[in-house]
């Protein structure tokens, strides 16, 4: 059985420093053989805050593999963001933008999903290009089909009903067309929200923001424990209770010929 902590929208700038203690203590409970972490790592893409999270990134005692968000792109330095996008991504936090991670038991795929120019007046937006579906599809061609497949970006493929204001990924819909039967879970983070659902026969999972305080109405800090197999699957939703990350729900997903469902 695999186990992997699915942390998110870190935001360092708006960290709580108490939580991220709380965080590393629940991690070293849980143990994970990777920790994935689904982009927003700044706030503003600043130095200090790249520098902040490089000083985090190097306390974790486990394989991460990470992706960057929108806020990982600097806002207000219109030549910085076209010219040199990555570059402090690169310096600080990894040479990958798109890394790939394969174990015996599973492979951990990362898509960058952030944009530094868009069409549509919102930015923040992500896409998702034919070249990088077909990227990922060609990996997964020489995956062993026993191993369980996770695709980590940073903006979501299908949202809840009460965020229908918010935008999907670019060209979502499609890739998850082509991602059926091949990828099992998408682990995503963007909105701030916990929820996991089936689409199109594949898992989308999303972590709230972990240790920022950009938090929604009514939500604490949270994160994510995925444990299983390519047979059976359970998300576990982990909520920060003022002292210590909490256990508060679990859903469970079984997979079958026709992709996975979950389990009520
Ligand atoms: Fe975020
Ligand atoms: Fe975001």
């Amino acid at each position: 059985m695999t186990t992997i902590a699915h942390i998110s929208d870190l935001h360092f700038g708006c960290e709580a420093p108490m939580v991220r203690e709380g965080l590393l203590a629940s991690l070293e409970h849980i143990n994970p053989e990777l920790v994935v972490i689904s982009g927003d790592l700044t706030q503003q893409a600043k130095r200090r805050e790249f520098q902040a999270a490089h000083a985090f990134l190097a306390t974790l005692p486990y394989p991460y593999l990470i992706v960057p968000g929108n806020h990982d792109l600097v806002e207000n330095n219109l030549p910085e963001r076209l010219l040199f996008p990555w570059q402090k991504w690169r310096q600080y936090i990894s040479r990958e933008l798109e890394p790939v991670i394969h174990e015996e038991a599973y492979v951990a795929i990362g898509v960058n999903t952030a944009r530094r120019v868009s069409l549509n007046p919102d930015w923040s937006r992500g896409s998702i290009s034919r070249m990088q579906v077909a990227r990922i599809r060609r990996q997964l061609q020489t995956t062993p089909t026993t191993h369980l497949r996770l695709l980590t970006a940073h903006h979501p493929f299908w949202l809840p009903p009460m965020f229908a204001h918010r935008e999907l990924v670019k060209r979502g819909a499609s890739a998850l067309q082509a991602f059926q039967s091949e990828v099992d879970i998408i682990l995503s983070g963007h909105v701030h929200l916990a929820y996991a659902q089936v689409t199109q026969g594949v898992i989308v999972s999303h972590a709230g923001t972990t240790l920022s305080n950009r938090l929604l109405l009514h939500h604490t800090n949270s994160f994510n424990v995925i444990r299983g197999d390519r047979q059976r699957l359970s998300v576990e939703l982990m909520e920060w209770g003022s002292q210590r990350f909490r256990f508060a729900r679990q859903q469970v997903f079984r997979r079958e010929d026709a992709g996975w469902h979950q389990q009520h």
